[in-house]
């Protein structure tokens, strides 16, 4: 087993998840569609791309993994499917066929278009007016390709969140129709192509609080959730072995058990980069083996040192994202506050309600609602409630946002 750095991974670098693949495969073999949830880094890429490598596997299933990180209209998004049915040779044939106009131009040549040119091609003849009607081609296409198909849609909540609201965050009438319109197509042709093209949908920030602050919950309905949760500690310590295998370091259980029990919540990633750290940690030290001393060390410079603090800005950008600049700054202080205490009661919680509301009385800054921010910490795995109020589900997160906020930290209510 290779380490995983921070893309997805699949064969023979991923590990465990068999509960999880052989509930997402009897979804499939059922015709299910599914909505993947986690916290952040959870290894939710991870188990499509890895279901989907089985699946095809079997000579049972085509795939088609789709990813609208970089979608900014329903066009995009239906230009980024098109051009990733490509490996289904019988629907690529019949796109080819009902695109023929536009793809005319490239002739022969059509083959050896690389995926970003064929995108901006099939993109030409994608537009406001046309976008459905043409996705509905290209969904028939692949319903049609005589095996069924697994379709991922990964990051649609990032689409969404795009298209939902303008710079300032504040969701918008147009925004919302845009919404509607391409969650509505995207259930019509769910329920359309039932038991030939099962769609499974994910991303690196929740669907359903976007949805509830839009009111457009309904739209998710035929995607049933399916929640994806952290490794538990005996799994997380077999991978760390089996990593430490691989890279001949010696990793005794308790070193393990104290490496996992400092992370508090197993989420696959952090497990990965702990081992890796202290890895080049033995390197640098010119030694195999891994004490509890090692793992102190690299836990405190190296894992919420300057390094460490650069994927804590991975967390924040999809914060930022989501929640706008002013829901982003409450969830800043809100986070804070609970890092520097270890748990924020419901009484804090109140004051900054409150704060926020007199605040935003004055500034209109157009923030969406505390509650929203709340419910998206809450959904995005950063905070759990605790004794009637929240704390961090994870160690590491909360010691990197104590390290980073913690300093400068002053409570709303000794202003
Ligand atoms: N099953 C697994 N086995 C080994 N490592 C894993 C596994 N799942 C995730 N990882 C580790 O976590 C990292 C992140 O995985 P992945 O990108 O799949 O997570 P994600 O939940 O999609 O993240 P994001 O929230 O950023 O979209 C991988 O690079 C890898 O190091
Ligand atoms: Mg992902």
């Amino acid at each position: 087993m290779r380490k995983g750095g921070s893309n997805w991974v699949d064969g023979e670098n991923f590990f465990d998840r068999d509960t999880e693949l052989e509930a997402l495969e009897e979804r499939v073999r059922e015709g299910t569609h599914t909505l993947l949830t986690a916290q952040r880094r959870m290894g939710k890429t991870s188990l499509v791309r890895e279901l989907q490598r089985r699946l095809a596997e079997t000579g049972e299933f085509e795939v088609v993994f789709v990813d609208l990180e970089g979608a900014f209209d329903p066009a995009d998004a239906i230009a980024e499917i098109g051009v990733q049915a490509r490996p289904v040779h019988a629907a690529w044939d019949q796109i080819k066929n009902r695109f023929a106009n536009l793809l005319r131009n490239a002739g022969d040549r059509i083959e050896e278009l690389s995926v970003a040119d064929l995108k901006v091609t099939l993109r030409a003849g994608i537009g406001v007016g046309n976008w459905a009607q043409r996705g509905d081609t290209i969904l028939a296409a692949l319903s049609e390709s005589g095996r069924p198909v697994v379709l991922a849609i990964d990051e649609l909540p990032i689409l969404v969140n795009r298209l939902l609201k303008d710079e300032t965050g504040q969701v918008t009438p147009a925004g919302k129709r845009e919404v509607e319109a391409f969650l509505s197509w995207l259930r019509k042709a769910g329920q359309d192509h039932r038991n030939r093209v099962m769609m499974i949908l994910s991303g690196s920030v929740s669907l359903e609080p976007l949805l509830e602050q839009a009111g457009l919950s309904a739209q998710a309905n035929i995607f049933p959730p399916f929640d994806l949760k952290p490794w538990s500690e005996e799994t997380a310590v077999s991978c760390l072995e089996a990593l430490a295998r691989s890279y001949g370091v010696g990793l005794g259980p308790e070193v393990g058990r104290d490496m996992c029990r400092r992370l508090r919540c197993c989420i696959p990633h952090h497990v990965q980069m702990f081992f890796d750290r202290l890895h080049e940690h033995l390197r640098r030290a010119g030694r195999k083996d891994a004490s509890l001393e090692d793992v102190d060390k690299v836990y405190v410079q190296e894992m919420q040192g300057v390094r460490g603090q650069v994927d804590l800005q991975h967390y924040e950008g999809r914060l930022a994202t989501v929640l706008g600049r002013a829901g982003y700054t409450v969830a800043l202080e809100i986070l804070t506050a609970t890092a520097v205490k270890g748990d924020i009661t419901t009484e804090t919680i109140n004051r900054y309600r409150n704060d926020f509301m007199t605040r935003d009385a004055h500034d209109g800054c157009g923030a969406p609602a505390f509650d929203h921010v709340l419910h998206v910490l809450q959904h995005d795995g950063y905070l759990e409630p605790n004794d009637g109020g929240y704390r961090f589900v994870s160690g590491l997160l909360e010691d990197w946002w104590r390290g980073r906020y913690g300093q400068s930290f002053v409570p709303v209510f000794d202003r």
